[in-house]
């Protein structure tokens, strides 16, 4: 396409990641002509990291339970129309293998640039153009229908459908930007607070030279915090916690909040302790530990609570206390490690402001939000992408 003079197009999609490109594909297959724009020099760079290289595209229990919002209800329309079994069905017309990892988690058994590949196919197929390293300077609304739309180097399009699809802030390494919330802003849209979620902890210092020696650890632990529980593995880092359950439970967590681990959901350490005294009273503390913990960690636990004597010298009250730590550990994180590295954002455009069947703003008849950049995230687990599908899909069918 000509990048000088002004183009009329039927689409433009700002955001060539997972929901731009699925709405893309979408709108392309209904004979509308649609750009995809993405200031990247490639597109869909999320899914080229997620899932550790092999993106994790969907879980196959998805329901609207694993998605926060300020509106719980908003998700389920989009979901409901177009299913994980939905992109599964997809995923196998490419013939792509792929394999169940735990808890309903689908990945690539080869790689996530097979995913990437597979939408740009469908993208080709249907017509669609992507225009990468390209950046919007000026969207006005025009008087009659639509947008038009400039980007830095003067290029301009005028579309009827103006699509959002610049996802949340993690990662702006790899080209997150709050552009979507600005372009809300700019059309009177509110915004619901954001914060980094699927993130791991950080301790203070203090707590950090307690935990920093366990890095490395990982156990299977319930971690809670504001009335939300998750029972997956735990991770201990150089600089606090991570792991799948901590991740979780990131999403749940606010500034200051403090949250309660359990270290091994299976036995409960007082009673092992307990028992063990009447046993062999002459065992270290941190030996009974180290049944139901990793050494290291039942080594620091004792040591936290200046138990190193034989467990016959210790009285009930110090190992109840003790035991508290295992099966109750409560903690404050001083922060998490941010958007650096967080999965997703929290929060985002206000669903209010949203069809919930279309994803077009209310008050802004052609303009459309989809994707991350909507106040709808989901848990750890796939749940994220199948929100990119379902709400690009949507919004593919009415642009
Ligand atoms: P996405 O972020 O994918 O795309 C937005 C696009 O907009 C990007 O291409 C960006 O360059 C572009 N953009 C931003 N600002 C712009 C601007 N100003 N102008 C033009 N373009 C702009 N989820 C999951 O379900 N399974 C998984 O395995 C993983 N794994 C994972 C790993 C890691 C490390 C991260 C960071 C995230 C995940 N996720 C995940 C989350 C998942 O990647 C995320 O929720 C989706 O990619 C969101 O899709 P969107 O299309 O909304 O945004």
């Amino acid at each position: 396409m000509d990048l000088t003079g002004l183009k009329k197009i039927d689409v433009l999609v700002i955001g060539a990641g997972a929901a731009g490109l699925m709405c893309a594909i979408e709108a392309g297959k209904r004979g509308r002509t649609v750009v995809v724009v993405d200031h990247s020099t490639k597109p869909a760079e999320k899914i080229r990291i997620s899932g550790g290289g092999r993106c994790n595209f969907t879980n196959i229990h998805t329901s609207p339970e694993n998605f926060i919002s300020e509106n719980k209800r908003f998700c389920v329309s989009a979901l409901k129309r177009y299913t994980q079994q939905d992109f599964i069905d997809l995923v196998n017309r490419h013939n792509i293998a792929w394999h169940e990892k735990t808890l309903g988690q689908l990945f690539c058994d080869e790689s996530s640039f097979q995913i990437i590949d597979m939408l740009l196919d469908e993208c080709d197929a249907a017509d669609v153009t992507i225009k990468l390293n390209t950046e919007i300077s000026n969207i006005i609304k025009r008087d009659d229908d639509g947008f038009d739309v400039t980007t830095r180097t003067g290029a301009q399009w005028t579309c009827s459908s103006l699509v959002v699809a610049c996802g949340g802030l993690s990662i702006p390494k790899i080209g997150a930007t709050g552009f979507g919330y600005q372009i809300a802003h700019q059309f009177g849209i509110n915004v619901i607070p954001t914060r980094a979620a699927l993130v791991p902890f950080v301790f203070d210092p203090d707590l950090r030279a307690r935990t920093g020696e366990l890095s490395g650890i990982s156990v299977d632990a319930i971690v809670q915090c504001n009335k939300k529980q998750f029972r997956e593995g735990l991770l201990f880092t150089h600089r606090g916690l991570s792991g799948p359950s901590i991740l979780q439970i990131s999403s749940y967590w606010n500034e200051g909040d403090s949250i309660t681990v359990n270290l091994n959901p299976e036995e409960d350490a007082f009673d092992l302790l307990k028992a063990a005294k009447g046993e062999n009273p002459k065992q270290a503390v941190h030996t009974v530990l180290s049944r139901i913990l990793p050494n290291r960690l039942a080594q620091m636990i004792a040591a936290t609570h200046g138990l190193d004597r034989p467990i016959g010298e210790t009285g009930d009250k110090a190992l109840r206390k003790l035991a508290m730590d295992v099966n109750q550990w409560a903690l404050t994180p001083s922060g998490t490690e941010g958007y650096r590295t967080a999965e997703v954002t929290v929060g985002g455009v206000d669903t209010n402001a949203l069809s919930s069947k279309t994803m077009e703003a209310r008050d802004v008849p052609g303009l459309y939000f989809i994707g991350e950049v909507v106040d709808v995230t989901g848990h750890l687990g796939g749940f994220n992408f199948q929100w990119a599908w379902s709400s690009g899909w949507s919004a593919g069918q009415v642009v």
